[in-house]
């Protein structure tokens, strides 16, 4: 049973990684950072060592390397039980005037671009059935929430709620296609984010010192949180209700935490 994750070499991708291994999967790790990934194959090798772990480094901004990935992923095995798009990139602005048109384009390209043609490329391993291949796209509350300096960001994911959207209706034309949903973590405690609210600082912008606040005081998710409520949906919840769906990740581990008491 094989899962790909992109983004695998920290934060959300990386704990789920380590999470997924734990119930049985093989797994292909994707990212941009070797030596990131590398850490995450050796951990799992020591923890999980009869599951198989691929490394694949890949630039997700660059339409040749993430059609070289998808190759080499459809090369190395038949069927990808699940599929897990946690990169993501945004760079915040100090204003409109300063929106860096290289890094709407990155945005664009890392959080749409890719997981449409990523996706498309993989099409021969993401099959339906019983049980289908299980599709997840990462999102972010800050697609619906315009905050001054973060258009980068929040259109791109925008955009990328509308592509799970459309993938749903492409996918129930298909035969035998996936199915897929969105995942919205809410506020986790990463290294992306904590880059996020540093250079958001620099910049003076307002939502920045929130962040921190609701970072310091604990009122966010922790990696490992957020991929056992994004394992949930992967394992438990049935195929029919996960498929167009929009998963919130703070609502989830609330109710599990409920439920488990
Ligand atoms: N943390 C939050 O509060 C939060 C909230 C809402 C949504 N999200 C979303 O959750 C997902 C995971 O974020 P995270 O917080 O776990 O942040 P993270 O620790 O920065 O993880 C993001 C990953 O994306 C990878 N990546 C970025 N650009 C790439 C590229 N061009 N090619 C290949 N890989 C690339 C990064 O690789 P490198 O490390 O090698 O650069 C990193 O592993 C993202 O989609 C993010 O937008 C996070």
């Amino acid at each position: 049973m094989w899962t790909l994750i992109t983004g695998a070499g920290s934060g959300i991708g990386r704990a789920l990684a380590l999470e997924l291994a734990a119930r049985g999967d093989d797994l292909i790790l994707a990212g941009r950072t070797a030596s990131k990934l590398e850490e995450v194959a050796t951990k799992l090798r020591v923890e999980a060592p009869n599951r198989e772990v691929m490394t694949l480094e890949v630039d997700l901004a660059d339409p040749a390397s993430t059609r070289n990935l998808a190759q080499q992923v459809t090369d190395a095995v038949d069927h990808l039980s699940a599929f897990v798009y946690c990169a993501g990139v945004g760079e915040p602005a100090s204003d409109f005037a300063s929106l860096g048109l290289i890094d709407f384009q990155e945005a664009l390209a890392v959080n749409v671009s890719a997981p449409m043609l990523l996706t498309q490329s993989l099409l021969p391993v993401l099959k339906g059935g019983d049980p289908a291949s299980r599709i997840v796209m990462i999102g972010a509350g800050m697609d619906k929430h315009a905050q001054p300096g973060t258009g980068s960001y929040g259109i791109s994911k925008m955009a990328l709620r509308r592509l799970v959207r459309q993938l749903s209706v492409e996918f129930d034309t298909m035969s035998d296609g996936p199915v897929v949903s969105l995942f919205q973590p809410g506020l986790v405690d990463t290294p992306g984010i904590r880059s996020h609210i540093e250079k958001a600082e620099k910049l003076e912008l307002p939502h920045a010192e929130w962040l921190a606040k609701r970072l310091e005081a604990g009122e966010c998710l922790t990696a490992e949180q957020a991929a056992s409520a994004l394992l949930f949906t992967l394992n438990q919840v049935p195929e029919s209700d996960f498929h167009g769906a929009v998963f919130n990740g703070a609502d989830l581990v609330d109710s599990l935490s409920f439920a488990g008491s």
